[in-house]
């Protein structure tokens, strides 16, 4: 078994082949990926002509090296599950639950909300276990950079701490636009948490500035790690020793 996040994935991606491939070489009869964030999960389509479809691309090249695969809530938008483009056992560990414990031990009356409509089955299953209500907002993204949040209305939070719940926070700029919005509506500054922080160029300083606290699971090392998904892990990757060591 071979553990190794693939936050930026191409440094990791050729070590991680030539290591799965020297696995077999020496005698392993199965490898197994241990990848908590999984990339390129976000390119499931052709959004611009030519552009490549790295989601499969990178399933199928996972899917030649390895026997099983375990990862944490994968950005899965297009694609329904993993098993529509990768050819091996995967499970998947949801951080929901997780993030939700964390919400009733640190923030009293949370109002959830996702920052667009991808959020929405994050948002709707960490609100359901926190006791709490949601709202989601809506996002246009016009480039990596690029991006208007907006809501139709802002709910009225009533006196309830609003808690920003994302997948990934990558530019931060998803975050930041929310962030801007909230606060503007004469909310209080929102808690953030995602469940992976990739924090490309600074973001995470690009959102402390923007008064957020930021909170991420440790599927991506990171300072703003308080919310532990090993267990979750060790979880499934027995099921799926067990599950792959009968074939
Ligand atoms: C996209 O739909 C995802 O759920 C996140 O909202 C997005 O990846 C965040 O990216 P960024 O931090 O670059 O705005």
């Amino acid at each position: 078994m071979i553990a190794c996040t693939l936050d930026r994935p191409n440094e990791k991606i050729l070590p991680l082949l030539f290591a799965a491939a020297t696995a077999r070489e020496l005698g392993a009869e199965k490898v197994g990926l241990v990848a908590p964030y999984l990339a390129y999960m976000r390119q499931d389509r052709r959004f611009k002509p030519g552009e490549a479809v790295t989601s499969r691309q990178v399933a199928e090249l996972l899917s030649n090296a390895f026997d099983w695969l375990v990862t944490v809530d994968p950005h899965l938008h297009r694609h329904g599950s993993l098993a529509e483009i990768y050819r091996i056992p995967t499970r998947v560990v949801h951080a929901a639950p997780l993030i939700s414990r964390w919400i009733k031990m640190h923030v009293p009356k949370p109002f959830v909300i996702g920052p667009d409509s991808e959020s929405e089955q994050w948002v709707a299953a960490v609100a359901e276990d926190s006791s709490a209500p949601y709202a989601v907002l809506q996002k246009v993204r016009r480039g990596d950079r690029d991006v208007e949040i907006s809501a139709a209305s802002l709910p009225e939070l009533d006196g309830r701490a609003p808690v920003l719940v994302d997948d990934i926070i990558s530019s931060g700029r998803t975050m930041i636009e929310a962030v801007r919005l909230i606060v503007q509506c004469g909310a209080p500054n929102p808690v953030c948490v995602a469940v992976h922080g990739l924090f490309a160029e600074d973001s995470d300083k690009l959102l402390a500035r923007a008064g957020a606290r930021v909170v991420t699971s440790n599927s991506i090392p990171h300072s703003t790690n308080n919310i532990d998904v090993a267990e979750a892990l060790g979880n499934s990757i027995s099921e799926l020793l067990k599950l792959t060591s009968k074939r």
